[in-house]
């Protein structure tokens, strides 16, 4: 007989309490802790999944870290040749990009951004994708396992997105996770694919489906499904607006790699970015377009284009990182008549402590007065800047704003601004330098640091020094 114990846990982050408390300790939300009656003698590791995978590893021995052999699976990446999410997933041109077989994803997001559709497009990427090093027969099975809709659903969206003549596609609509395991072990896929994690449960549990308990068991055995069988799982799971609603952030610690998709559902442009990755960097971006057929890939980066109408005070062009990719934002400040002690100061997609700082340097270095303007601040397009690179460009849009005066056409500004008002030089100065030309920059506004500043044909460059000069160019 199991032994059973009471522990409280918190609905917002997932710790686990002995006692109810009204603050979590770990999160510090209040009255957020709920009761569960855990299972002591219940391990993951005798789960559902012991028993039919042969490749449980032996007993783990300490060596020195020399001797241990690379993992083949890491180098064996599964691409599904949409190269913004695989190049999201992780990877290098020469290694090649792509889901690690037998890693656990998650793919987070709020309801009806998209997720079903991505990974549906995804699925058939893999099932169709050929591996050149096992002949050209050779072709992998994907299964998607529906929790929410029904396979008929799954299979007109299918239609719809022109991939429903995949045989290497299987779908499986079910929520009980020994029925899907059981199907795991049939069909053999190389990905699985589970949507949603939230919607399946395992029936000898004593929480109800769709609590902390039954997503955390239930992910714990899909995970070790992934380790043990070869097979990578990716997990999907809805969040609420601000991510903090019980459910996908307490898998976050499960998983080899968390990815949120994120965009706004009035607008066609959709982002996936990696939160965590233990196969490659966080730092890149998948940039998409929800259309009638199905996301389309932006592969230029979507972000900023120059015109030649009349320049805009108050807007300034950027060129980002993210990752290895370069994108052009456009950075918009409005300042308005406010009250002194109670102006406003609000940002969206970028950092508000950020804005709070360049605000004090143009009050100190620049002679502006702002303590009674209200300002806010936003990064166009949906993209989250948060480089400090983009300093300079957001100071000027503030100036632009507050002075009516624009930067000249086709400009854009970099530039990171330090307290004494300086502007200090920026990495990968030339890889920015030569996507903004490329996307039809005439000037760029840089910092003026000694070193070679590279030289673009048809970019010229003006150098600043600090603040003071950088406003002298607004138009
Ligand atoms: P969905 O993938 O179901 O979102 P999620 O799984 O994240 O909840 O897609 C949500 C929306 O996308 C849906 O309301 C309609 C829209 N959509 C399109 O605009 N074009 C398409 O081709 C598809 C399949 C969906
Ligand atoms: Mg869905």
């Amino acid at each position: 007989m199991a032994k059973r114990k009471t522990v409280y846990m918190c609905t917002t982050c997932g710790s686990s309490q002995p006692r109810w408390v009204g603050k979590c300790p770990d999160c510090g939300a209040w009255d957020a802790l709920i009761e569960h009656k855990l299972d002591t003698a219940a391990d993951p590791q005798k789960g559902l999944v012991e028993g039919w995978v042969d490749t449980i590893h032996g007993v783990p021995k300490a060596a020195p870290i020399d001797e241990v052999a690379p993992d083949p699976a890491a180098s064996a990446r599964l691409a599904t040749g949409i190269g913004e999410f695989d190049r999201v997933l992780g990877g290098t041109p020469e290694t090649g990009r792509g889901l690690v077989p037998g890693s656990a994803v998650l793919i987070g997001g709020e309801p009806g951004i998209g997720k079903s559709t991505l990974l549906l497009q995804a699925a058939a990427g893999w099932a169709s994708a050929i591996d050149p090093k096992k002949g050209p027969n050779w072709s992998r099975k994907v299964l998607y396992v529906t929790s929410e809709e029904s396979a008929e659903q799954v299979q007109q969206r299918a239609a719809r997105l022109g991939i429903a003549g995949e045989p290497n596609l299987f779908v499986l609509a079910d929520t009980n996770l020994a029925r899907i395991i059981e199907q795991v072990r049939t069909v053999k896929p190389a990905v699985l694919i589970v949507d949603s994690v939230q919607m399946v449960y395992k029936a000898d549990l004593d929480a109800a489906p769709g609590t902390i308990t039954q997503l955390r068991r239930c992910a714990a055995e899909l995970v070790y499904l992934a380790k043990a069988s070869g097979t990578a799982v990716l997990l999907v799971g809805h969040v609420t607006k601000d991510g903090q609603i019980a459910g996908p952030r307490v898998l976050e610690h499960l998983v080899d790699a968390v990815l949120y998709f994120e965009g706004d559902r009035f607008h066609a442009g959709r982002i996936v970015r990696a939160i965590k990755n233990r196969y490659g960097t966080t730092l890149e971006l998948g940039i998409f377009e929800m259309g009638g057929h199905g996301l389309t890939p932006v592969a230029g980066g979507g972000g900023a284009s120059f015109d030649d109408g009349e320049p805009n005070p108050g807007s300034v062009v950027c060129p980002v990182m993210h990752g290895s990719r370069c994108v052009l934002v456009e950075v918009q400040a409005l300042t308005a008549t406010g009250f002194l002690g109670a102006a406003k100061r609000k940002s969206s997609g970028l950092d508000t402590s950020r804005l709070a700082m360049l605000i004090a340097v143009l009050e100190q270095h620049a002679g502006l007065r702002l303590a009674d303007r209200d300002i806010f601040a936003s990064a166009v397009g949906g993209i989250r800047v948060v480089e400090p690179a983009s300093d300079l460009a957001l100071l000027l849009a503030i100036a632009g704003a507050h002075y009516k005066r624009a930067i000249g056409p086709r400009t854009v500004v970099i530039g990171e601004v330090g307290l004494g008002g300086e502007v200090r030089p920026v990495a990968q100065l030339e890889q920015r330098l030569r996507e903004a030309a490329r996307l039809g920059a005439k000037r760029a506004v840089v910092p003026s640091a000694r070193g070679n500043r590279p030289k673009i044909i048809g970019l010229e460059l003006v150098a600043v020094q600090n603040v003071g000069g950088a406003i002298e160019l607004l138009g």
